[in-house]
């Protein structure tokens, strides 16, 4: 099966390019490298000893969009590329909603011109925005609150409304928990741009040195510890997930979003600690005030994943930290620039 990967050259894009090649998938990879980086592309080479194809492309040029689908010729797409700052999104509403949806539009109008019946689409946690019914399962109504939640949740209306009236369609939405770690030859992992606003790189990037201490926003919520908790799931077991969605979407048709997290939550306080094992040493923190926008506790039900397309993940928060850890000491300034 030939796959269009849109947006490969990202953290979680670069991570299932490397589980789909290795599951013996065609893949073509397709990002416009305003957040991924071309080192990415040539790391997940080195990784699967596979020569992937690159094509540099924004895809809200809808022209160009369908004539590289229509040179390509796609089964499947598993379309990352997009813009995924839940705070930026909020001071830039009208360029979340262009990039987000338009690009979105654009593959869909590719696959319609092209017969390609097969869609992955990298949904968020953030769809169910502060609904209070956690764990959530997948039937939870959609409720974002921010621009980049909603850029998600309607994309996967749009989605929805495709399978209704072409019934071969197989529309799957995946709705990512908290997706960290790193791949574990230490080669990709979560490359941030400037400061980052996630825990995990902000952590690694204290670890190896490049920052003074973490904030730990808030230990006053009603948890286990009073700080926040996720479902934090490893990025590898993530992208297995996308190869098990495509598998499934092979002999089926029709909408469904799949929940992707570990199904149990850590707190921030815990994963400190099991940070400073993986590492072999304290974590300068201190604790701040709680962050605006912040939900006590994130996690999801995992069930539907498991039963549907017998994936479930499998990487607990310690092999998450060795490996994030790995990553960041491997790559103390990220990945090279080198368009
Ligand atoms: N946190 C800190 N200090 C930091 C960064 C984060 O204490 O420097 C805490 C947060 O307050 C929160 C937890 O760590 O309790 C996780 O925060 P992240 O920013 O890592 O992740 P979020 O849960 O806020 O957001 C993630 C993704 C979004 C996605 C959202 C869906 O990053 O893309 O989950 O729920 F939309």
């Amino acid at each position: 099966m030939k796959v269009l990967v849109t947006g490969g050259a990202g953290f979680i894009g670069s991570h299932t390019t490397v589980e789909l090649l290795e599951a013996g998938f065609d893949v073509v990879v397709v990002d416009d490298l305003s957040l991924g980086k071309y080192s990415a592309i040539e790391a997940v080479r080195k990784i699967t000893g596979k020569e992937v194809p690159f094509v540099k492309l924004d895809l809200k040029d809808e022209k160009a969009t369908i004539e590289l689908m229509e040179e390509i010729k796609p089964d499947a797409v598993v379309h990352f590329a997009a813009y995924k700052s839940v705070h930026e999104s909020i001071s830039q509403p009208l360029e979340y909603y262009k990039n987000n949806m338009e690009s979105g539009f654009n593959v869909l109008a590719g696959m319609k011109k092209t017969g390609c019946r097969i869609l992955v689409f990298s949904s968020s946690a953030t769809v169910y925005g502060d609904n209070p019914e956690i764990p959530f399962d997948e039937s939870v109504p959609h409720a974002p609150t921010t621009a980049y939640g909603r850029t998600k949740s309607q994309f996967e209306f749009v989605m929805r409304d495709i399978c209704t009236a072409d019934e071969n369609f197989a529309g799957i939405a995946l709705r990512y928990f908290n997706p960290v770690g790193a791949h574990e030859s230490g080669m990709i992992g979560e490359d941030s741009r400037g400061i980052p606003n996630s825990l995990f790189p902000y952590i690694t990037q204290v670890a190896v040195g490049r920052r003074e201490k973490l904030f730990v926003f808030g230990n006053d919520y009603d948890t286990v510890d009073g700080s926040g908790v996720r479902d934090f799931i490893h990025v590898t077991d993530l992208a297995r997930g996308h190869v098990a969605a495509l598998k499934w979407a092979e002999h089926n048709s029709g909408f469904e979003a799949f929940n992707l997290g570990q199904g149990k939550g850590e707190s921030v306080l815990e994963v400190i600690a099991a940070f400073e094992k993986a590492c072999g040493k304290p974590l300068p923190h201190e604790i701040v005030g709680r962050r605006s926008g912040d939900v006590p506790a994130s996690i999801c039900k995992a069930e539907k994943a498991e039963k549907v397309l017998g994936w479930k993940a499998e990487m607990d928060i310690d092999k998450i930290c060795q490996d994030a850890w790995r990553w960041q000491k491997m790559n103390p300034n990220g990945l090279k620039d080198n368009e």
